[in-house]
């Protein structure tokens, strides 16, 4: 049973630290949108086992792996989607309210995150803070708002990105 624990958690770190580009199924901008948007779901999977979890069934390693993970996906993410997707998006239609509606969106992740990551580092490391309540709020919160912003990211702009491929 435990190796099954362990054989899935190191499944989904995987699954958290494939680059992007790596096996996309072709080299568009949609699919490399989609693989990263695979990622941060898988995350968000982990994310919300650990909320399950509290206040007394925390997966420590698995604390810890989603904070490794957290950073580096994040500022994959949004590297991809800012420095390539959103100016070929704006660039063949009128969408910019929309994108600076994303743009702000990563920036609040990008806050939230690093909060996020010092709280999953400290259950990690087994002194628990904040407290359990706060802890799955914030868990909830984020997880919450990064599938609404992959859900509207996939609903809209990877059917404009492969209308213009
Ligand atoms: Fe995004």
């Amino acid at each position: 049973m435990v190796i099954e624990q362990d054989t899935h958690r190191e499944r989904q770190t995987r699954e958290m630290e494939r680059p992007f580009a790596k096996d996309a199924p072709k080299d568009t901008l949609a699919a490399l949108l989609t693989a990263t948007h695979r990622d941060q779901l898988a995350l968000c999977r982990s994310l919300e086992a650990i909320a399950d979890s509290l206040p007394s069934h925390v997966d420590r390693a698995a604390c810890l792996n989603a904070a490794r993970a957290l950073g580096p996906l994040i500022s994959r993410a949004h590297d991809l989607e800012e420095r390539l997707v959103f100016p070929a998006i704006e660039a063949r239609h009128a969408i910019s309210a929309s994108i600076e509606r994303l743009k702000y969106e990563h920036m609040e992740d990008v806050c939230f995150s690093e909060e996020l990551h010092d709280a999953l580092m400290a259950y990690g490391r087994g002194s628990p803070r904040p407290a359990p309540d706060a802890f799955g709020y914030m868990l909830r919160g984020f997880f919450e708002g990064l599938r609404r912003h992959i859900a509207f990211e996939q609903e809209i702009i990877v059917p404009l990105l492969e209308e213009d491929t």
